[in-house]
């Protein structure tokens, strides 16, 4: 993800960005996770502007100005890891920018959430809490889920919901907490590709995702080499 994130400029095309992803992956040694899930056709997921979750590398050119939404699976070792994240690209607006924090600052206070002894949807309800006061809306038809020798185990983690609700969480548990925030509308439709999902409005979205497991010691965000505020 740091490597797509330097990469990523205005004139590639999305599928440039696949390329980079490739190549990143092949050096590593680690293999896509999404390449063939369920028929999906590419080996990372890259969205732009209204697009708010699986967009197949394309023809799309990165323009100035747009916000790109990388999604980033992979496995090594029989494990699992999921996380995505929201670059602006060039010189991105304001308001752009705000949706893009409010997506990232959502996505924390549901990791905050994830300690043993609290019910599932207290993250899912942080999550909800922190995009709607800042006058957005969270997706509901797309989920967080448990991940660890498959991409999706259960339990599903919904980005909204009542606290105090839901399974008890407990040490060892590992979860992708990924919410996908709209400037607008919920409202989802998805392309006749049958994968890329946009915007009813045709409104921004953000996505950022983590994957996270839950300790003694609190949440530990495995998907960040980088010190954390949970360490
Ligand atoms: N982060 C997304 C998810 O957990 C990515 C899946 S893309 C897919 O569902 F192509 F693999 F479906
Ligand atoms: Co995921």
């Amino acid at each position: 993800m740091d490597a797509l994130g330097r990469a990523i400029s205005p004139g590639m095309t999305t599928l440039d960005l696949e390329k980079e992803a490739l190549r990143v992956m092949e050096e590593r040694g680690v293999r896509s996770a999404f390449k063939g899930y369920h028929g999906y056709p590419g080996y990372i997921c890259v969205s732009v502007n209204e697009e708010i979750v699986h967009g197949i590398p394309g023809k799309r050119r990165i323009k100035d100005g747009d916000i790109v939404s990388l999604d980033v699976g992979i496995v090594k070792d029989g494990y699992y890891g999921d996380m995505a994240r929201t670059f602006p690209v060039g010189r991105v607006a304001g308001d752009r920018m705000a949706l893009l924090q409010a997506t990232e600052e959502a996505l924390m206070r549901g990791i905050a959430q994830a300690v043993p002894g609290n019910r599932l949807h207290d993250i899912s309800h942080a999550v909800e809490k922190c995009a709607t006061s800042a006058g957005y809306s969270v997706v509901k038809v797309f989920v967080g889920h448990g991940i660890g020798t498959r991409m999706h185990e259960d339990p599903q983690v919904p980005n909204f919901g009542r606290p105090h609700t839901g399974p008890v969480l407990r040490s060892g548990m590992v979860l992708a907490i990924e919410p996908m925030v709209n400037a607008g509308t919920s409202d989802v439709v998805v392309l006749s590709d049958g994968w890329t999902a946009i915007t009813k409005d045709g409104k921004l979205s953000a996505h950022f995702e983590h994957t996270i497991a839950i300790t003694e010691d609190g949440p530990e965000i495995l998907t960040c080499r980088r010190k954390n505020r949970f360490g």
